[in-house]
């Protein structure tokens, strides 16, 4: 598939989408949008790929939604067109989803790494919610997802008074994982996501299915939703091996079935 805006590497079992828009800071215009989902979702129906890494540039993730392309948009053809919607694309990808920031993650950036499952960043990584600055509030899910990651009253600041987070702070409450070096950042979370990509794959979208579920209903439901999930799992040809693997004192072979 020829992209114009998203550049694909396969290392490994990794599938990485790079956004490749660095002379917008990556902002996301309905293309890149579009096209950054193609992308994760050819991947997600791939079997040689375990786990999809998104990234930008050493400089910035993505600086959010293209400001330029929404200047004179009227209510009326967001609402046609359905912006919004494009980003809960995401929300389909069975496999996990890594982001590897760099530099900015901005408002529809910083929305689209907090719908990632985890996040390795780069040192010069920051985070934020801008766009009280343009007049307008996030619209990719910002609100939410920072308000059940970070509480009320931080959330508050970054989308009422657009404060940032270093790299160190989003660690710190828990929205990434590892911070690395700015030199070699794709490398080290590509070997993160490696180990990740090695485990048994039906079990993996299992788990990532059963921690969503946290997100989604109550307790109760959750606990069910991750119980059918294990009991599921006795189906699988992985679960006899991983289980045997152990009592032989060897290494699973995974088939992913
Ligand atoms: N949309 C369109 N173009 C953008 C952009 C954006 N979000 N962010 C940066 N660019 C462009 C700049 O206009 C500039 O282009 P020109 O060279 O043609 O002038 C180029 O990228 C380089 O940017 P800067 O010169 O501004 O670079 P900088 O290093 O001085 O600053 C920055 C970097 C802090 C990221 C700054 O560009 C910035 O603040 N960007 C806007 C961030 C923002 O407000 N994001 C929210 C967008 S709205 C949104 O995302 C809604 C939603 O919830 C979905």
């Amino acid at each position: 598939m020829a992209y114009t805006t998203v550049l694909t590497e396969t290392r490994g079992r990794v599938g990485i989408v790079q956004l490749n828009r660095p002379q917008a800071m990556n902002a996301f215009n309905i293309a890149m949008l579009g096209e950054v989902f193609d992308a994760m979702e050819a991947f997600d129906r791939d079997d040689n790929i375990g786990v999809i890494m998104v990234t930008g540039n050493e400089k910035a993730f993505a600086a959010g939604a293209d400001i330029k392309e929404m200047v004179d948009a009227t209510a009326f053809q967001m609402i046609i067109e359905n912006r919004v919607d494009t980003w809960d694309r995401i929300r389909g990808i069975k496999k996990p989803v890594i982001a590897a920031v760099s530099g900015w993650a901005l408002g529809g950036g910083c929305e689209f790494v907090l719908s990632c499952d985890m996040v390795i960043a780069s040192e010069s990584a920051k985070f934020g919610q801008p766009e009280i600055t343009l007049g307008v509030i996030p619209g990719a899910g910002g609100t939410q997802r920072l308000a059940r990651l970070l509480g009320k009253n931080l959330t508050m600041e970054m989308v009422i008074n657009n404060r940032t987070l270093t790299a160190a702070e989003a660690q710190q409450f828990g929205l990434v994982n590892r911070i690395v070096p700015i030199e070699g950042y794709l490398d080290a979370a590509v070997a993160f996501a490696e180990e990740i990509a090695s485990r048994a794959p039906l079990a993996v979208r299992m788990a990532k299915d059963a921690v969503n579920a946290a997100f989604e209903t109550t307790l109760t439901e959750g606990l069910k939703a991750e119980k059918r999930n294990f009991y599921l799992l006795f189906s699988t040809e992985d679960q006899t091996e991983g289980m045997q693997a152990f009592i032989e004192k060897r290494k699973p072979n995974w088939k992913g079935k």
